[in-house]
């Protein structure tokens, strides 16, 4: 793992953001793609480096709360009580944009999403640069996210000016996501922090995404997706699966949770980690990892059906949707 960047490496970056250029930096949840977010030019870059069509917001990413109303208005309570509770963390609100905001970066939307991220490198990227940093997940749209700088680089090449490397991302999966712009807060994305901890510091219940909340674009059915297509598959059955693909001469990828890997040659297995955290951590890289061994078809354990896994749940189900095996 390279060392934390050094100022003049921060420093560097923060040219490259004010020049209009984009900085892909870690966070504690997966890789952002970064650009100044007061500056359009350089929002439609982040656009074309990812493919994503301009109608799905970014997030952008700010150094603490006190700089919330330079991008949001009509703050509610439940918004500073959830930023103090979780910022600088895995956590995003969703808030009506303030009327200066550029509606590139919001997708043309009157809402807007913020996040402080904790990660120290993110930070200092946002301290030195003292404005917005726009910042979706860094990887081509609909593609697996990434969690290292090297995934960064596989995904971008040359089309990044500048990667900052802050090592793997210690949460793995994307933030959750809290939609605040509606007088009932909802739900838009599953993730570390859980539904149950953000009712417990809002003190109500969280609604499920209504035909009110905002557009979460970035939600669709498919999403997180290797190129080799993905199986959700029980346990007991993914032995039996693997042979049956064996026999008609497919290449068969696993994500299991156990090591008894079947006698079957041309399997490429991996045996993630058994706990909700350590699976979430691992998730992006194994995917990505058994995509490169050429398989036909990747099976993956689904994974247990309690709350603690609704957010590797979200991504797998994605991660399947729409994939015809083989
Ligand atoms: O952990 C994360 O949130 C990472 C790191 C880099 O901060 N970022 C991330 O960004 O996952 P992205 O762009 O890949 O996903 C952002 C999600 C998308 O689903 C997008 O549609 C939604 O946030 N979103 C952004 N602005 C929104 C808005 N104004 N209203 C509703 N949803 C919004
Ligand atoms: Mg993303």
């Amino acid at each position: 793992m390279a060392g934390e960047p050094t100022t003049d490496e921060i420093a560097r970056a923060v040219a490259v953001l004010r020049a209009g250029g984009l900085v892909a930096f870690p966070t504690e949840t997966v890789y952002g793609l970064g650009a100044d977010a007061s500056n359009p030019d350089a929002i439609s870059k982040v656009f074309a480096a990812k493919g994503r069509p301009h109608d799905h917001p970014l997030i952008v990413h700010i150094a603490d709360v006190g700089q919330l109303s330079a991008w949001a208005r009509d703050i509610p309570p439940a918004a500073l009580a959830l930023a103090k509770k979780f910022w600088p963390g895995p956590l995003t609100l969703i808030l009506k944009r303030a009327p200066a905001v550029n509606t590139r970066v919001t997708g043309g939307q009157d809402t807007i999403a913020l996040r402080v991220p904790a990660h120290p490198v993110a930070q200092a990227l946002l301290r030195a640069f003292g404005g917005g940093v726009a910042g979706p997940s860094a990887n081509r749209f609909g593609h697996v996210s990434a969690t290292t700088a090297e995934h960064v680089r596989d995904e971008f090449g040359a089309a990044v000016d500048c990667v900052l490397d802050g090592g793997a991302c210690a949460v793995g999966i994307e933030s959750t996501i809290v939609d605040l712009s509606n007088p009932q807060p909802a739900l838009l994305r599953p993730g570390c922090i859980s539904a149950a901890q953000i009712e417990d510091a809002l003190g109500m219940p969280l609604a499920a995404p209504g035909a009110q909340s905002p557009r979460a674009p970035g939600t669709l059915a498919r999403h997180y997706a290797p190129r080799t297509p993905v199986m959700l598959v029980e346990a007991d059955v993914i032995d039996e699966l693997a042979r049956s693909f064996a026999r008609m001469g497919k290449r068969v990828a696993v994500l299991a949770r156990n090591a008894r890997q079947p006698m079957l040659g041309g399997l490429a297995w991996i045996a993630a980690p058994d706990a909700p955290a350590g699976y979430a951590h691992d998730l992006y890289a194994n995917l990505r990892q058994l995509d490169t061994a050429g398989c036909d078809v990747m099976l993956v354990e689904a994974p247990p059906a309690d709350a603690a896994w609704t957010a590797v749940r979200d991504r797998l189900a994605r991660a399947a949707a729409g994939a015809s095996a083989a």
